[in-house]
């Protein structure tokens, strides 16, 4: 099955309006000159409307780095679904960082997915097993069950229509990457079969499933290699021209 890569930025809270908009410049010769893979910038929320603006015609996509499930109301703070597809192709969902510090649930998790999906967004699920789990060797168990529990309900009918990305959170911001081995045979021994226990064999061969966790120009090379691993979700390394652009280059 033949699956484009994607290698996605997500800048966290990093770059103001302005900076954003000069990191993507300096990106975009780089990401255009690209054959056969997808690129795609995950700004914060305020820089969606300009970077839409700059990024329309190019090529190069926009999401979302959260959402709120519900369409419109009282959510103090909130976006709803149908305003981050104003400007967005894509939205991450159940990142590490808002299950630990802001504390989504699986079933918060699955709203967003859900809500994401009725908008006409592309969502990327993010799962992933702490270091503790790790060590238990609960790896596949997690990662099984955050798929289930996330994707609950859910239907689709298209294999793009849904991202999966793998970020074991003891490799998030460390430094110290998963190998490229043990990543492919965890996507290809339980990722995989999961995704086709609930869709299907041909919907979830053709779905993207990426790998996120200190992703560096040095390292993308050799998970790219990986016949189960479509691509990265970049944190650190994709608030620099060179080095994103370095990553994007690694997965063509
Ligand atoms: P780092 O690339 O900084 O490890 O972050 C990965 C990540 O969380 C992307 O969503």
């Amino acid at each position: 099955m033949q699956r484009t890569p994607l290698v996605a930025g997500n800048w966290k809270m990093h770059k103001t309006v302005a900076e954003g908009l000069q990191l993507a410049k300096a990106m975009l010769p780089g990401l255009q000159a690209l054959d056969g893979v997808e690129s795609l910038i995950c700004p914060p929320a305020t820089a969606l409307m300009p970077m839409s603006a700059l990024l329309d015609g190019s090529g190069v996509a926009l999401g979302a780095q959260n959402l709120h499930w519900e369409a419109e109301g009282a959510f103090t703070g909130e976006l709803a679904p149908q305003m981050i597809a104003e400007f967005c192709s894509y939205v991450i969902i159940g990142h590490s960082e808002r299950r630990a510090i802001f504390g989504e649930s699986d079933q918060a998790v699955q709203r967003k997915l859900a809500a994401a999906l009725d908008a006409g967004l592309a969502p990327i699920l993010c799962v992933g097993e702490s270091l503790q789990e790790n060590e238990a060797g609960r790896a596949a168990e997690v990662l099984t069950s955050q798929l289930r529990a996330a994707l609950s309900g859910v239907t689709l009918n298209k294999p793009g229509a849904l991202v999966v990305a793998y970020e074991p959170i003891w490799a998030i911001g460390t430094g110290k990457a998963a190998t490229p081995e043990d990543t492919n045979t965890l996507l290809r021994n339980v990722v995989r079969p999961t995704l086709a226990g609930l869709f299907g064999d041909e919907i979830a061969g053709g779905m993207r499933v990426l790998y996120g966790g200190s992703v560096k120009p040095d390292n993308a090379a050799a998970f790219f290699q990986q016949d189960e691993i479509d691509g990265a979700l970049v944190g650190g390394a994709s608030l620099t021209a060179p080095s994103f652009v370095g990553i994007a280059q690694a997965a063509q």
